[in-house]
């Protein structure tokens, strides 16, 4: 069945279009290259439903897996999601541990169908904040798929982007103590090579769901110009339809990064 958006579900609004008509409007030579996401809401998706939060973190994982297909078919460049925060780690025990399960049992489900995929899998954030069993299988995943040429999915655990603007400087710091640079010449560059996502395009798209309109300390570096996208939807509901809605928004965005407009 064709899914329908613009309109409330089951409504018989003319003006509805369907996920193959919004994507046969985007101009795809105007597609986001590094495209964000904050999969948010998957809590109060289940307690809307009398359900255990825990079950909006297993549902989320459904639609991150068809929300990551439609970013292969779209040969997307990048893809990046926020899993884990530096602060998630203020959430009750069971709800973390349930987490923790979840991306264990998550990689090794579908590590092979993302490895034929062509995906380039990587962890980022502090990763020596997890298990070593968690650590080697990201670890694995991350090795795995590194030759692969496909869509560089990212996958931000323990990450908070505050973190690793720290662990960035601290770096620089003993570049400087070493006297292997002189404080003047810190550059861009230097900065850039260090982060997490170092050798990935800046963030040119973010989204997130659920209805909240903030980063939650997320690619603070990455997403100094990224466009900003949000709905209301909750993670475990947001559709290809809705991805597609917000790629066609994007596409059709003047972007004058503090320059003119190109438009006339
Ligand atoms: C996002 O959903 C997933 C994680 C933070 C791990 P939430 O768990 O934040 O869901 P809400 O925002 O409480 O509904
Ligand atoms: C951001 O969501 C982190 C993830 C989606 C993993 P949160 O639910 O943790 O953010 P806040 O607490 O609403 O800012
Ligand atoms: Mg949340």
């Amino acid at each position: 069945m064709l899914k329908k958006i613009f309109g409330k579900k089951n409504s018989s609004n003319k003006n509805a279009k369907t996920e193959e008509e919004i994507l046969a409007l985007i101009d795809r030579d105007r597609l986001p290259k590094h495209v964000a996401v904050i999969m948010d809401g998957n809590g109060r998706w289940a307690s809307g439903q009398g359900m255990v939060r825990s079950a909006g973190h297993a549902s989320g994982v459904k639609t991150l897996k068809t929300i990551l297909r439609a970013a292969v078919d779209l040969k997307i460049e990048a893809f990046t999601v926020y899993a884990f925060s530096t602060e998630n780690w203020k959430r009750p025990t069971a709800e973390v541990e349930f987490l923790m399960k979840l991306f264990a049992d998550s990689l090794a489900r579908e590590l092979d169908e993302m490895d034929e995929l062509g995906i380039r899998i990587k962890f980022i954030g502090r990763l020596d904040g997890f298990s070593p069993y968690l650590q080697e299988q990201f670890d694995n995943a991350c090795r795995r798929t590194a030759n692969n040429t496909g869509v560089k999915f990212n996958v931000a655990v323990n990450y908070g982007g505050q973190d690793e603007m720290l662990r960035v400087m601290q770096s620089l710091a003993k570049e400087v103590q070493a006297g292997n640079v002189a404080p003047d010449d810190i550059d861009v560059s230097m900065i850039e090579e260090r982060l997490d996502t170092a050798g990935v395009s800046p963030v040119d798209l973010v989204i997130r769901t659920s209805g909240d309109m903030r980063l939650s300390n997320f690619l603070i570096w990455q997403t100094a110009y990224a466009e900003l996208w949000f709905t209301d939807t909750n993670w475990p509901d947001f559709t290809k339809a809705e991805f597609y809605k917000a790629l066609l928004d994007f596409s059709q965005r003047d972007r004058r990064f503090g320059g003119l407009s190109k438009k006339k």
